[in-house]
């Protein structure tokens, strides 16, 4: 259980702390995991009460009464306009007298839920005001919402100039997949499964697919949105982590030095892409929608092929593929193995099996084998095995914001981003972006440009374009 803290969170208007953090501080103290001297401070310009701050989170929170009553007593609400100095002046004499008031001296935990811009001016400012130290007894740490850089030279100075201030022992940069509960699972399917762990690899897995598709558009971020494009806005973060933790070495330990190390390596073995490995996509009436530019070139989709230039990997591609508008919502990773052994069974057609590992919309893993149809000799059918996570665990699980925010007031880097990390990533978009490559235009509800489909049947290969039931498994 956490205790002794406070929980700063700067951005606190925002939609991200409205919908995701306050709605996960609720949970976790519906669960237990805070204990009962934390306050929870919430920063932002505008000016409101603390009581009229509370009536905004409410708006927010459902369900559990005295999980509210317990946020509500520990919330305070502070103005502070991020470029100017009097704001962190208050804030930290607000901070002591907090302190003061529960004769304790907190542990800190920032939250820098705000525009990527005011991230590097308010560590800047941390420090100054002596607010990002750590004692002895007392932790100071800072989460930084994505994206964090543009780039690899962007997130590169920006890790330096936040490394002036906080010591990457006290830097969580987040990626909200990793503390989704599927995401978390992969680890310990491949190293505390002996059916899977001497199967993964290039002798016995043909390709992997990881996917993440939308069957929405770019909704109100598209000022937003229309600056990053898919790659930079779910490539360089959520769909290389999938495939980082789908293709690392199992560590040594389960710990965030060894996890990350791993990580690093497989970034750092990924080949050089090339052009006909990277498909774009813009959804037909893109640039017709506030906000985006008429003549805008931002991708909507991606499809890329990836190699991993290691002895576990060799020349198996790695298919990732993301886009808004398209005909199914899902995300999931698909390992396809190769052939059986057919020569048993001549002159029938026999699938290969697969493994999908759901992480939406129903979580859960399921794997298609070979059975024997019944009654009929020797004739071979495909079936599924399934595990749905709702049917084993009940609907309770941690959302992902709850279960980051607790690793953080935990301590536990492991499902956060370490700063060499987030450079080798950022370092495949650039490649990827260098390219040049233009758009092509896909009706909405499709699965993207056609190309992208040519970019599997070179080798007979589709794209897995369903989510699977896993509670039936049908
Ligand atoms: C965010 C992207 O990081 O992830 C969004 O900015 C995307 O564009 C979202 O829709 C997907 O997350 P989830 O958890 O809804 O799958």
């Amino acid at each position: 259980m956490q205790n002794d803290f406070t929980f700063i969170i700067m951005g606190a208007t925002g939609d991200l702390a409205q919908k995701k953090l306050f709605p996960a501080i609720h949970r976790l103290i519906s669960k237990n995991k805070l204990g009962n001297d934390f306050s929870i401070v919430a920063v932002a310009r505008s000016e409101f009460s603390n009581e009229q701050f509370s009536e905004l989170v409410k708006k927010k929170i459902s369900g559990n009464e005295a999980a509210w009553k317990t946020l509500e007593e520990r919330l305070y609400y502070q103005k502070l306009d991020f470029d100017t100095m009097e704001g962190y002046e208050n804030l930290g004499k607000f901070l002591k007298k907090l302190d003061k008031k529960r004769n304790i001296k907190s542990n800190k935990l920032f939250y820098l839920a705000t525009l990527p811009k005011h991230f590097k001016g308010i560590a800047k400012n941390l420090k100054k005001f002596g607010l990002a130290e750590e004692t002895k007894k007392n932790w100071c740490r800072v989460v930084f919402e994505k994206p964090f850089g543009n780039d690899e030279i962007s997130a590169g100075k920006l890790n330096k100039e936040i490394r002036k201030v906080f010591a990457e022992n006290q830097i969580y940069r987040i990626d909200h997949y990793l503390g989704k509960e599927l995401v978390q699972n992969i680890g310990v399917l491949r190293g505390a499964n002996r059916i899977f762990s001497p199967l993964w690899n290039a002798e016995n897995i043909d390709h992997v697919q990881i996917n993440l598709l939308e069957n929405f558009g770019v909704e109100n971020r598209s000022n937003f949105y229309d600056q990053e494009g898919a790659m930079k806005d779910v490539g360089q973060n959520h769909l290389i982590q999938l495939l980082c933790l789908t293709a690392m070495e199992i560590p040594k330990q389960f710990n965030a030095k060894s996890i990350r190390d791993e990580k690093v390596k497989v970034l750092k073995s990924i080949r050089k892409i090339i052009g006909k490995n990277v498909v774009l996509g813009q959804y037909e009436g893109y640039t017709e929608e506030k906000g985006v530019k008429r003549n805008s070139n931002t991708e909507t989709f991606f499809a890329m092929k990836l190699f991993i230039d290691n002895k576990r990997w060799k020349g198996v591609p790695f298919y990732l593929r993301s886009g808004k508008n398209l005909g199914k919502k899902f995300a999931s990773i698909y390992i396809q193995f190769k052939e059986p052994n057919l020569s048993m069974f001549k002159g029938q057609e026999i699938l290969s099996n697969y493994l999908v590992i759901q992480i939406q919309p129903e979580d859960g893993m399921l794997v298609r084998l070979n059975g024997k149809a019944p009654g009929e000799k020797l004739k071979v059918m495909s079936v599924k095995m399934t595990f749905c996570h709702q049917c084993a665990f009940g609907p309770n699980s941690p959302e992902a914001y709850e279960t980051l925010i607790h690793e953080a007031l935990d301590g536990d880097q492991s499902v956060f981003i370490r700063a060499d990390e987030i450079e080798e990533s950022w370092k495949i978009i650039d490649q990827a972006i260098a390219l040049k490559k233009k758009p092509i235009i896909y009706s909405k509800n499709s699965f993207g440009p056609t190309e992208s489909e040519k970019m599997m049947k070179e080798k007979d290969r589709e794209w897995f374009n369903k989510s699977e039931n896993v509670v039936q498994g049908i």
